[in-house]
């Protein structure tokens, strides 16, 4: 295991780098403890307090200095399950191969920010063919607008298939020179009910554990299981109702649940690690890494979201 991150830290100093346009970054409330930024601001030299980056984070990682973060906490949007409605998001690609290739071309991102002993904890749901619908019925239960269209059923695969859209990310990542470390069922025992009747109820979905290196930071004692045990791979947390969520998520609708974020968070870091999160989406793993003392960076797309992430961090 590699030696802690121990520097030292402060939410209340900006590093002021050579060339760096001070006027860029604006605090959109004046109790906010954290810089939010654009994907067209300066590059930020060094990481001395939180930041909150609007844009696409392809390009928004750039912004970052070289292996700066401890520990990656994402849930990245899934293939063709909602529309952000918004131009660069990810997961309305037409064709599964561009999806999984735009993926790891930002994660290739990613790894040029990680530390050396750093971490990648990646959440995906998987999905099946859609039987060449092109049509999705529209959500009525969930107030996100779901795809509205479907793509075409991505070639060597079958109508009604399950994609194993994890593992397809997975392999590609490996081949991209990621380890994979771990695979993480997360079991929901409160997951809804479907009415097929011809497979039994998805409950789940996967966490993938991911390092730079071969050697990496990890706190085996950070979180025990049931009975004091080591940590297993199958982890039963539920989907956690709005209200009980910290603060307004009502506007997003794929929120993970923070007891998921706090554990990946604990595993991973210490105090003063930096902690980040490429699509934020609510800020659910920026929430947990500030109420641990960690700090965190979070790129989101949607304007929209970037502001409830103010309010949800700035009001915990
Ligand atoms: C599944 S949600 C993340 C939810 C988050 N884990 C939470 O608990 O709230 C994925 C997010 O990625 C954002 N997104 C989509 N394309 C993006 C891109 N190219 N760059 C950054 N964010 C993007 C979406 O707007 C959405 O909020």
């Amino acid at each position: 295991m590699s030696a802690p991150h121990t520097e030292p830290f402060a939410f209340d100093t900006v590093q002021e780098a050579p060339g760096f346009n001070r006027n860029n970054r604006f605090r959109s409330r004046p109790n906010e403890s954290f810089l939010t930024l654009t994907e067209d601001d300066a590059v930020v030299e060094s990481l001395t307090e939180s930041v909150l980056i609007q844009g696409d984070a392809y390009f928004a990682l750039d912004l970052l200095p070289e292996r700066s973060i401890q520990t990656v906490v994402t849930s990245p949007p899934y293939w063709s399950l909602r529309d952000y409605d918004i131009d660069n998001q990810i997961g309305r690609d037409e064709s599964l191969d561009d999806y999984i290739g735009g993926l790891v071309r930002t994660f290739d991102k990613v790894r040029r920010v990680l530390r050396a002993d750093g971490t990648v904890w990646l959440n995906l749901g998987d999905a099946y063919t859609s039987g060449n619908r092109r049509y999705r019925a529209p959500d009525k239960k969930n107030r996100a607008r779901a795809m509205s269209v479907r793509p075409p059923t991505p070639d060597g695969l079958k109508p009604k298939d399950l994609i194993g859209l994890p593992w397809r990310l997975a392999f590609a990542l490996q081949d991209a020179g990621w380890w994979l470390r771990s695979e993480i069922i997360w079991n929901k025992p409160n997951a809804h009910p479907e009415s097929v009747r011809d497979r039994p109820t998805k409950a789940h979905e996967t966490v993938f554990l991911l390092s730079k290196n071969q050697d990496y930071y990890y706190d085996v004692d950070a979180v025990r299981g049931p009975n004091e045990r080591r940590l297993r791979t199958t982890w039963d947390i539920s989907t956690e109702p709005r209200k009980r969520c910290h603060g307004p998520v009502d506007d997003h609708p794929a929120v993970m649940p923070a007891t998921l974020a706090e554990r990946c968070v604990k595993l991973s870091t210490q105090a003063g690690s930096v902690v980040l999160d490429p699509f934020a989406g609510s800020g659910t793993t920026l929430l947990a890494a500030q109420q641990l003392g960690r700090r965190w960076v979070g790129v989101e797309l949607k304007p929209e979201f970037v502001e409830l992430i103010g309010r949800r961090l700035t009001n915990s």
